[in-house]
């Protein structure tokens, strides 16, 4: 199995199981000498617990230990391990159904890779759970981001044919918009669509179904000069990490497939000087240009599928007897994942940014050593 993301200067390597006693990940490549936030990180996990009647009924405290890379308030340098203790584990809801595969879940293609080894309960290693410790090592990112004033936001913009408002392009008022999303648990602009989003997935888990929608996320204050072209660029790293996320399957840039419809002269954003600076009067690229930052607002869109999960009776097949077989399922599930995998999105762009900003913005060097004196230890 490969969970592990290989950056060019950090890596992450991700652990555990739903059900089992633990999960974690592992981030090597952190410089020493960061203070780290430990409320910034409790703060972002909680934007990922389940709350209400649109999210599974399993409670999670979400508590994390750090086991190793971090001494006397500051990283060591050295691969820096985080925990998270599993505490709500209801296995034996899967026992009676672990031959009989979720449509749409990993359930048949973990046996067919693993042969039966994997730990089945609650979708092991392929749950959602698992991404409770990339949003620790996200919020980590973030606040090394946070420190050149980058800053990462994202909305649900639609769920079904219900559609948040845009972001706005006046820089004061995005600016609040930001601050409204990194405060809300429910990531939505407007109030009457969030009212009515939420009154959607309520009304799935209702009729124990599920609903999708797709996630937008800007990025401001990124430097021009980030990214490389061609394998690495902003695009193609972003992706990498945007899919690894369980339950996404499209992301898009900008106008993304929108493009299609342009002509050049439509689909151009003419460059211009505003208050000496270079700026650009339209982004339908992004702020990318040949895999880098120009300096605009990152743009991208996530497409998280329903849940797969569902409460109604599905045609399925029975692995062990090889015959056709009826499934209704058992267990804790969330009736939309979009609002729980915002905070995971906007984790995944904090690390890709991190890892293809580390030269630009002086990541390595942004400490000089300091003695434990002088720290007045
Ligand atoms: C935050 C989060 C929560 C999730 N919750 C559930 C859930 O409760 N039930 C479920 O069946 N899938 C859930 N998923 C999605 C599955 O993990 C995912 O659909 C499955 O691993 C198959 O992968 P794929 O959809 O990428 O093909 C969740 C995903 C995320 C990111």
């Amino acid at each position: 199995m490969n969970s592990t993301f290989l950056g060019q200067h950090i890596s992450l390597s991700l652990f555990g199981e739903s059900h089992g006693p633990s999960i974690g990940i592992t981030f090597d490549g952190l410089p020493a000498g960061i203070p780290l936030d430990l409320d910034g990180i409790r703060t972002q996990l909680e934007k990922r617990k389940p709350k209400g009647k649109i999210s599974t009924a399993r409670q999670e405290a979400d508590e994390f230990e750090i086991v190793s890379g971090f001494f006397n308030g500051f990283t060591t340098g050295t691969p820096l391990c985080l925990l998270i203790r599993n505490t709500s584990q209801h296995s034996r809801d899967y026992e009676k159904t672990k031959f009989l595969m979720r449509p749409s879940h990993a359930d048949y293609t973990a046996f067919e890779k693993y042969h039966g080894f994997q730990d089945y309960r609650g979708g092991g290693h392929f749950s959602g759970r698992v991404t409770a410790p990339v949003v620790a090592a996200g919020a980590i990112c973030m606040q090394l981001l946070h420190e050149h004033g980058i800053r990462i936001a994202s909305h649900i913009a639609r769920c079904q044919d219900i559609c948040d408002i845009p972001f706005s392009n006046t820089p004061d008022i995005l600016e609040t918009q930001m601050q409204h999303l990194n405060q809300s648990y429910f990531p939505v602009l407007s109030e009457e669509a969030a009212r009515d989003m939420t009154a959607l997935m309520e009304n799935a888990h209702a009729k124990g179904d599920s609903v999708g929608g797709v996630l937008e996320t800007i990025v401001t204050n990124l430097p021009a000069g980030i990214g490389n072209p061609f394998f690495d660029s902003i695009e193609s790293i972003l992706s990498h990490l945007l899919f690894s996320i369980p339950a996404v399957k499209g992301v898009e840039f900008g106008l993304g497939f929108g493009f299609a419809d342009l002509y050049g002269s439509e689909a151009n954003d003419p460059f211009r000087m505003e208050g000496g600076k270079v700026t650009t009067s339209t982004n339908h690229n992004a702020g990318i240009n040949g895999g880098i930052s120009n300096g605009m607002p990152i743009i991208f869109r996530t497409a998280v599928k329903p849940t797969p999960s569902i409460y109604q009776q599905q045609e399925t097949i029975d692995y062990q007897s090889k015959q056709n077989a009826s499934l209704t399922i058992q267990g804790r599930h969330d009736p939309a994942i979009i609002h729980r995998a915002r905070v995971v999105v906007d984790s995944m762009a904090a690390i890709a940014l991190l890892d293809l900003g580390w030269d630009v913005l002086g990541i390595a060097h942004r400490q000089s050593f300091r003695s434990s004196h002088e720290r007045g230890r």
